[in-house]
């Protein structure tokens, strides 16, 4: 069989812990050359470098270097780059994850330059067409050659958007592949020794979606009812970049300062991440992942947005989405944590081989071409 060169992009927090287990299961395969591109749109060390440790990851063959800028910049200023590098490269596949503007612009240079497009994580809709990660979702769908998917609704979507069933292949899902393999490392973590923290006698918090972080008013109401929440459990709030500068910019930061037991924390790493999430009395988010990893870990997740596009974590998984309303999610987390939390199951093929299923696939089709 022919060696199939693949082109492994990574540009943001949430691409490492994707990337990790599909790196590691091609390399169990000689006929693979995977090669690790970073478009370099997460570049703080906290947002990115620790993640290769905590991980294993190799250093990035690739390093783009783009950074930070508006939609249009940063995708275009990574497309330029990025397509410089595959005429340099030649693979014949390009894999990209998730959502994020490194996967649209990354997509669009490999679709139309002729090399094979995987994508993984097709199909996830919020149907909010004002989230950027909507966008890049759809579009990088319409371009894809091989869709990865991690649940059924993602299946009725592309399904619904004319995309061929051939091209799609339900595997589960490789986040939590990342998580299974490192629950039992994480568990040595001593963050929350660090932290002051007492297992189950806490809330872990994030928020960095634009609509809840980059408005004045509805941040101030978020900080407001995590301030209120302090008075009843210690809560840790591990701030993205994108919600500290805002915080800053709003003058907010000063009045937090009244609430010791609400503790901003700079981000945290993969490993003390799992080890915060799974000792938490419960977690309040608006990220994509965490509302798939706490299903896992039989967390209840408060989602603090009014969609989700990731529908099994509600169906089936321990999420519950409440939306942005302040009291609405004080009782929910009142309740929680009066101890009616939601008990999730897992989610079908959550099972630690999403990774292992996606390489299958790519070899057979590579050995059919
Ligand atoms: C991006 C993704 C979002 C994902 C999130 C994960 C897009 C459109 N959005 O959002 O889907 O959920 O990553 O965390 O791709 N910044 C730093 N240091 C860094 C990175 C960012 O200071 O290492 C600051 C910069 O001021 C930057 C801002 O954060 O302008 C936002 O970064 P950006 O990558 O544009 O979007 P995120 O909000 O991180
Ligand atoms: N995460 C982390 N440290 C943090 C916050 C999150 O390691 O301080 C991990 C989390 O466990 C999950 C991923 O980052 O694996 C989620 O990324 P993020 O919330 O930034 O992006 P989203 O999933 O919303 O796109």
């Amino acid at each position: 069989m022919k060696s199939l060169k693949i082109v492994n992009v990574v540009g943001a927090r949430p691409n490492f812990m994707k990337i990790a287990p599909i790196i590691d299961e091609m390399k169990k395969h000689d006929d693979i050359m995977p090669y690790l591109l970073h478009t370099g749109q997460h570049y703080d060390r906290v947002m990115s470098e620790l993640f290769f440790d905590q991980l294993g990851l190799p250093k990035p063959d690739i390093y783009l270097g783009i950074g930070s800028g508006g939609h249009g910049e940063q995708t275009g200023r990574i497309m330029i780059e990025f397509e410089k590098c595959m005429h340099d490269l030649q693979p014949d596949m390009v894999l990209v994850v998730g959502d994020v503007n490194s996967t649209i612009a990354c997509g669009l240079v490999a679709t139309k330059l002729g090399i094979k497009l995987v994508h993984v994580e097709a199909g996830l809709r919020s149907f909010d067409r004002t989230m950027p990660e909507e966008i890049n979702r759809v579009l990088t769908d319409q371009i894809s050659d091989y869709l990865f998917t991690t649940e059924a609704s993602a299946q009725q979507n592309l399904e619904r958007e004319g995309i061929s069933a051939e091209k799609v292949h339900f595997v589960g899902n490789v986040m939590i592949d990342s998580l299974l393999k490192h629950r039992e490392k994480a568990g040595q973590s001593q963050v929350l020794t660090e932290l002051g923290l007492q297992p189950n006698s806490y809330l872990l918090v994030t928020l960095h979606r634009p609509a809840n972080v980059d408005d004045k008013e509805i941040l101030t109401q978020l900080l407001d009812v995590l301030a209120r929440l302090s008075e009843l459990t210690t809560v840790v709030f591990p701030v993205h970049p994108r919600t500290r500068n805002r915080v800053k910019e709003f003058a907010l930061d000063q009045k937090l300062q009244d609430y010791p037991a609400l503790k901003l924390v700079d981000p945290v790493g993969y490993l003390d991440f799992l080890h915060i999430m799974a000792n938490s009395q419960a977690v309040v988010t608006d990220s994509g992942g965490i509302q798939e990893e706490t299903s896992v870990l039989g967390v209840p997740c408060i989602t603090a947005r009014d969609n989700t596009e990731r529908p099994v974590t509600v169906d089936v998984g321990t999420n519950i989405i409440v939306g942005r309303d302040p009291e609405r999610i004080f009782s929910e987390a009142q309740k929680i944590l009066a101890g009616n939390g939601k008990k999730g199951l897992l989610p079908p093929l959550w099972d630690g081989r999403a990774a292992e299923r996606i390489v299958a696939v790519l070899r057979e089709q590579a050995q059919a071409a």
